[in-house]
């Protein structure tokens, strides 16, 4: 990691050859965005209920709603295409992990948990909460896999109305795991 001029911390990881591998994205990077969200977020269609289900599953309004109140997302690059994402937001006294997608032919290769361990390094003290669709089995091992804990569905339901700003849907179908520093 490095510092920028204005000393905002910089999230950047470089391989052996000195690439850079892991790196914040902004909304001007919003179609490379786009293209990884909505392939990744095909493993939702047919898993989560048919009227929570849209396509595109991200509209660009939707992405750059996310940017205005606050989310940020980091990237990893391979061979100058971009091929996973992974947003945050700090708000309140917690951080939320959001949308955490890797391209369909690029997952279970090891990118999301290498976008996962960057986040966790920076926020070694914090309360980390990330929320999901409660059939995404695998999305939930994922992050059991890096220490965090599912709540009970009556938390999930009050933590999701506290700290997110989704629909009365999104929340029936969702669950939050959550993780200390
Ligand atoms: C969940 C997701 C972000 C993980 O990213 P990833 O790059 O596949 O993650 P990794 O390669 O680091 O895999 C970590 C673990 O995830 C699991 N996994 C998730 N998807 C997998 C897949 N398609 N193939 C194999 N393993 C997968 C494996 O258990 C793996 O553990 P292992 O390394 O012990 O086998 C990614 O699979 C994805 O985009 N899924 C669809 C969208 C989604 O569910 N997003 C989560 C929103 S909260």
């Amino acid at each position: 990691m490095i510092f920028n001029k204005s000393s905002t911390l910089v999230f950047r990881y470089f391989d052996v050859n000195q690439t850079i591998m892991i790196n914040e994205y902004t909304k001007s990077n919003c179609s490379e965005i786009l293209y990884v969200v909505n392939d990744a977020a095909t493993r939702y269609k047919n898993s989560i209920p048919d009227d929570c289900w849209k396509e595109p599953y991200m509209p660009e309004r939707e992405l750059l709603d996310e940017f205005r109140d606050g989310v940020r997302m980091l990237g990893y690059m391979h061979g100058n295409k971009l091929i996973a994402v992974m947003g945050f937001q700090e708000i309140m006294d917690v951080v939320l992990i959001r949308h955490a997608y890797t391209l369909t032919a690029c997952q279970g290769k090891g990118t999301g948990s290498a976008l996962l361990e960057h986040l966790l390094g920076k926020y070694l003290d914090s309360r980390l909460l990330v929320g999901t669709w409660m059939d995404a089995e695998w999305a939930i091992r994922f992050y059991e896999k890096f220490g965090f804990v599912l709540h009970e569905k009556k938390e999930s339901n009050f933590l999701l109305g506290k700290y997110w700003n989704i629909s009365p849907k999104q929340i029936e179908h969702s669950v939050v795991l959550e993780k200390h520093g």
